[in-house]
């Protein structure tokens, strides 16, 4: 999991903030999904911040994530999951807010620390089309660079938003999914082959033209350099101060396991089902307006299915050598 590997860095987090006095300690986990990927990180924090809080205090964690978000599934993993945080401290708890993380979602100064994990390459609403492929990271050049524009903008919103969050000495740890100085995010060979199997679609006459150009993922992957731009900013950067950058590498899973195994079927479908979980609602929902859900489900089946035939036969794109950036940044009082 790739949040884990910034364990150690939330670990410092909590050692570094202020001692939370009487006032609430409040940890923000913005992107939390349905909430597994959340466990190990909350446990970490809330351990590092007892060892210095006095006995009994009270920690609050808030999972925040889009409103269309299945909260339903995170409030149960919370309450069933062993690992859960809930089961370990009873004077731990939980809340959940259903809000973007480019709005600010808490009152001024009442975040002690901030969480984010493998969510901030989720670009805002109607990010720039990309009309002859589906990932920016592929996009031609100009279109690449309106999106690169949005990108910064977002950044900047998001950092700006949490630098009113915090309290003065709250810390923010993001995971960031990152690209390399080229602005490669590492999935670019998978990308393209899904890419090339929506086109194939549009010429065999499943999908229309004008339907593939509107299909997008809203993804952007920041260099170190973007990442860390904003923060020489007088504004920004007089509020923000970057403590920790760490730019590293993630096993692919499905890949390593696919190598031991030599199971390609298994392999094909699970790279297929990876790409659908965080695709398909932002490539075939653009299609509801114009036909039934029952054609929409049709052409994911089929579309996911082609991508399971092209890793079948070219196994190696689709394996996914992701980046990613750790960041450890203090609000300054
Ligand atoms: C890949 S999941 C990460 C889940 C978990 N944090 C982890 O480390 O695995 C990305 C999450 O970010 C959320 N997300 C994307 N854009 C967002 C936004 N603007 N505001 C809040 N959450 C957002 C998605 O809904 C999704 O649940």
């Amino acid at each position: 999991v790739a949040g884990e590997l910034g364990l150690e860095l939330l670990a410092r987090a909590a050692a570094a903030v202020p001692a939370p006095g009487d006032g609430l300690c409040v940890i923000a986990d913005y992107g939390a999904s349905e909430g597994h990927n959340s466990l190990a990180p909350m446990r970490t924090a809330i351990r590092a911040l007892r060892a210095r809080l006095p006995a009994g205090a009270p920690v609050t964690v808030v999972h925040t994530d889009l409103p269309g978000n299945d909260f339903r599934s995170l409030f149960t993993v919370l309450d069933q999951d062993p690992e859960s945080y809930l089961r370990h401290d009873q004077e731990a708890f939980a809340f959940a807010a259903g809000r973007s993380f480019y709005q600010q979602i808490f009152p001024p100064a009442t975040v002690t620390i901030g969480w984010s994990s493998i969510a901030v390459h989720w670009l805002s609403a109607d990010p720039p089309p990309i009309r002859d492929h589906v990932f920016a990271p592929l996009a031609d050049r100009e279109e690449r660079s309106r999106i690169a524009a949005h990108a910064a903008a977002d950044w900047s919103r998001f950092l700006a938003l949490r630098a009113t969050e915090l309290v003065p000495g709250g810390q923010l740890v993001i995971v960031g999914s990152a690209a390399d100085a080229e602005s490669r995010s590492g999935a670019e060979p998978l990308l393209e082959l899904a890419n090339g199997a929506l086109r194939a679609m549009v010429d065999d006459g499943e999908l229309r033209a004008d339907e593939y150009e509107r299909m997008a993922i809203p993804t952007y992957y920041r260099t170190r350099e973007e990442f860390t731009a904003p923060l020489r900013d007088a504004s920004l950067g007089g509020k923000l101060a970057l403590d920790e950058c760490v730019e590293t590498g993630l096993e692919d899973p499905l890949w390593a396991a696919y190598q031991a195994n030599g199971e390609i079927e298994s392999y094909a479908s699970q790279v297929s089902g990876f790409l659908r979980a965080f695709s398909e609602p932002c490539l075939l929902g653009p299609l509801a307006a114009g036909r039934s859900a029952g054609e929409i489900a049709g052409l994911a089946e089929r579309f996911y299915g082609r991508v399971r035939e092209a890793v079948t036969a070219q196994p190696e794109n689709g394996r996914c050598a992701w980046r990613l950036i750790l960041l450890r940044l203090t609000r300054r009082p």
